[in-house]
This record gives structure tokens, C-alpha cells and sequence, in this order.
């Protein structure tokens, strides 16, 4: 259970992290100077830690919620549930993002579709800070 949740801990930091250095750090620059490659320079980098880390979150995160709860009250509409059901519905919002910024941004990124991959950034680090404010309420008994 310690190595589970250190694991989730240690794929959460990755994973938002590098999000909000994304957002915040080079996403400004390359807004400025109308240039897509240090997004792209970035992503390329961050790839071999950010998919390994995900893959982390997914498999660590899965695990812990069935410590937590049985699968079969996943479902249910106690207040554990709902944060196992919140995760859930971050996680399909992710892949969401993500397929859609494989198969329709990135190939034909170019300088007018970087306001488009902007919002696409936010929205993928607001998902990512929603993981942690919703794991955090675990220990909490609730999402709020
Ligand atoms: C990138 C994705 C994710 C991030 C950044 C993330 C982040 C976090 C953080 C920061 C915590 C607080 C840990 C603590 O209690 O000290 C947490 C807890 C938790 N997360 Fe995630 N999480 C992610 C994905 C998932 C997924 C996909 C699931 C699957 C349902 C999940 C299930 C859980 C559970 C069950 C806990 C409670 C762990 C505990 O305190 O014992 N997480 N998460």
C-alpha cells in the first residue's frame, strides 16, 4: 500500500509538473514569437517521462481505488465512490485530449493553430490539477 501510493505520488508529480512547466514556461514563448517548435521541442522531450508516468497513474491509481473500495460499489453514489467515479471520468477526459491532440493538433500544427493548441494545454493541466484535488479527497471522505 506505502509503495502503491508512493508510485501514484511519484507519476502525479511528473504528470502535473511537466504540465504546468508546459503551460507556463513554454507555451508563453512560443505564443510570443508565433512559433510551434519549443512545444513541440518540449513534448518530445517529455514524452519518455510523461507516457510512462500516465501509464503509472492508471495501473497505481486503479489498484488503490480497489483497496479503497470494492469494484462492485465503484458504482455506488457514497461519497468514496464519487471520487473513484471523478477519477474515472478526468481519466476518459485525458485520453480524450490526448487522442484528439494526436490525430487532429499535432499533425497539422503550424503558427495559426497555436491559440487552439494553448487551450488544449490548459485544458489538459486543469485536468491534471483536478486528479490531485481529487485524490487528495480520499483521506477527506469527500470531494469537497
Ligand atoms: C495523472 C493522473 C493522476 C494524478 C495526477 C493523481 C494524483 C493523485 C494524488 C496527488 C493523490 C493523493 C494521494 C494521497 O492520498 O496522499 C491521489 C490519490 C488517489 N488516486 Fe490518483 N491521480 C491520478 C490518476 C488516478 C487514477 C486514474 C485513479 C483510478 C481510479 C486514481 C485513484 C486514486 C486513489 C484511489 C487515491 C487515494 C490513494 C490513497 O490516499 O490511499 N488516481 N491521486
Amino acid at each position: 500500500m506505502r509503495h502503491l501510493l508512493f508510485l501514484h505520488l511519484l507519476g502525479a508529480s511528473v504528470w502535473v509538473g511537466g504540465h504546468l512547466v508546459l503551460l507556463f514556461s513554454v507555451l508563453p514563448g512560443a505564443l510570443r514569437r508565433r512559433d510551434v517548435q519549443p512545444v513541440r521541442q518540449f513534448e518530445q522531450l517529455y514524452e519518455r517521462v510523461g507516457i510512462p508516468a500516465l501509464l503509472v497513474q492508471i495501473v497505481s491509481g486503479l489498484w488503490l481505488a480497489s483497496l479503497w473500495l470494492p469494484h462492485g460499489q465503484w458504482f455506488d453514489s457514497s461519497p468514496m465512490a464519487h471520487l473513484v467515479q471523478a477519477k474515472l471520468v478526468l481519466l476518459g477526459f485525458t485520453a480524450l485530449l490526448g487522442v484528439h491532440a494526436r490525430l487532429a493538433l499535432i499533425p497539422k500544427l503550424d503558427a495559426q493553430r497555436l491559440p487552439q493548441l494553448g487551450l488544449h494545454i490548459v485544458l489538459i493541466t486543469l485536468t491534471a490539477v483536478a486528479f490531485v484535488w481529487v485524490g487528495s479527497g480520499f483521506r477527506f471522505g469527500g470531494l469537497f
